[in-house]
């Protein structure tokens, strides 16, 4: 089966900017696998994904959607009027109504049952996400986008969130494509890993992603931890692939143009 998003050559430039946002992005999705898009603050992450959704215009490059390809979205930022009550049960049904029975069935899914009757504003951040992961599957998508889902939750709410995101994937056969900032949890939960600093810095498995100097360089400190993850993994698995030597292929032009405002 082909692929349900394709970019090839993509760049979008905001207006006044003296240079693109994100620049020559080739990158898909393929079905039923988790992509995570990780890169700096002001990277372009966000961008990508709005343009990915055919949401920005491109300056130049071409993306294209596998026809008639049900998405559920959930934006890095829901812009919900504070003052305004809401419950859960009638968020679930904006904009498009849906019945009882199904939005009991999305909650039950994402781990939140009963919270119909709820206050959006008196949920907790984690309940919150799952909310908002459970409007996102009411049209039953083939593709999830998630932007920063996480945000916001301590380490137990991230790993519970990345963990409900698998089983999801596993019981609807979705893809995922995901921004993130939380690059431990991301190498373990995610298929492949896209790391983005204006241009595709690297992509490819997360074995090879963390492996990758543009991502050490990149991330730095932080990313030690992942690369550790995968040294770990190796020492325990008693296969003797040597790291770095393995067929995991990383490809990209590495990150020598930084885009960043640091
Ligand atoms: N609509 C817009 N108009 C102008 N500049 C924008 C717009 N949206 C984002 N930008 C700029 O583009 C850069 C990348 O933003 P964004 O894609 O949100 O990055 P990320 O999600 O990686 O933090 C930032 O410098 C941001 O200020
Ligand atoms: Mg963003």
């Amino acid at each position: 089966m082909s692929a349900l998003i394709r970019a090839q050559n993509l760049s979008v430039s905001h207006p006044g900017a003296d240079r693109p946002v994100i620049s020559q992005i080739d990158m898909h999705i393929d079905p039923a696998e988790i992509v995570t898009v990780v890169g700096p603050n002001g990277s372009g992450k966000s961008t990508l994904v709005r343009a990915l959704l055919g949401q920005v215009a491109l300056s130049s490059g071409r993306v294209d959607r596998l026809s008639g390809l049900r998405i559920g979205y959930v934006p890095q930022r829901v812009h919900i009027e504070r003052a305004m009550p809401m419950t859960v049960r009638r968020f679930l049904s904006l904009p498009q109504r849906v019945g009882d029975a199904q939005a009991a069935q999305v909650l039950e899914r994402t781990g939140v049952p009963g919270l119909e009757k709820r206050q959006i504003v008196s949920l907790s951040g984690g309940q919150f996400q799952r909310v908002l992961l459970a409007r996102a599957l009411l049209n039953a998508p083939q593709l999830l986008v998630l932007d920063e889902p996480t945000q916001g939750l301590d380490q137990p709410g991230i790993v519970a969130f990345y963990k409900l995101i698998e089983e999801v994937r596993a019981e609807t056969g979705a893809a995922v494509l995901m921004v993130s900032h939380d690059l431990l949890v991301v190498m373990r939960a995610s298929d492949r890993v896209v790391c983005l600093n204006g241009h595709v810095c690297c992509q490819g498995t997360p074995q090879a992603v963390s492996a990758a100097p543009a991502y050490r360089a990149l991330f730095g400190a932080e990313s030690q931890g992942t690369l550790a993850l995968y040294r770990h993994h190796h020492d325990h698995d008693h296969d003797h692939v040597e790291p770095g030597h393995d067929h995991d292929h990383v490809h990209g032009p590495g990150c020598t143009h930084d885009h960043s405002k640091g």
